[in-house]
């Protein structure tokens, strides 16, 4: 059974929506699931798991959540190589920089993503949550 954690930041709750949804989908497909509040994970805590979904907001300026989001994340990165990985995110007036810049930062460091990264503009609607489920069976 893939062991699966999803590691997440809301403020608002929209992301928060999505990952219940990742969560859904991956135990759907048979995946043992964690949630993780981003302040609540750190680079020790990733030989535990398979598989990864990771879920931050557009803040900033197009960017991830600067407080605890973004260090936990900085610090876990380079110890994500042969582990399946999939992002996931809301945001409200841009046009989706954010995830394309993440993206392009896990590249950078040698991370294959899983599947698609799924965006929501705010509260995910019915397909996004769809495509959050989605992403859940891709992990598992
Ligand atoms: C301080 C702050 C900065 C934000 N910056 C952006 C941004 O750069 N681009 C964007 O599309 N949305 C931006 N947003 C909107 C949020 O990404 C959007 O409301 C999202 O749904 C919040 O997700 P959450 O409910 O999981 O916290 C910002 C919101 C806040 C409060």
């Amino acid at each position: 059974m893939s062991k699966a954690a999803i590691v997440f930041w809301s403020a608002t709750g929209n992301t928060e929506a999505m990952a219940d949804a990742v969560k859904a989908g991956a135990q759907e497909a048979g995946a043992e699931v964690s949630v993780f509040s981003a302040s609540d994970f750190s680079a020790d805590m990733v030989a535990d798991f398979d598989a990864f979904a990771f879920g931050c907001p557009a803040m900033g300026d197009e960017v991830l959540e600067e407080d605890e989001f973004q260090p936990m994340f900085d610090a876990v990165l380079p110890h994500l190589s042969g582990k399946k990985i999939a992002l996931f995110g809301s945001y409200g007036w841009g046009d989706g920089q954010w995830m394309r810049d993440w993206e392009d930062v896990c590249s950078a460091a040698g991370v294959t993503l899983a599947c698609d990264s799924v965006i929501a503009n705010e509260a995910p609607d019915d397909e996004a949550v769809a495509a959050c489920k989605a992403l859940g069976t891709a992990l598992a």
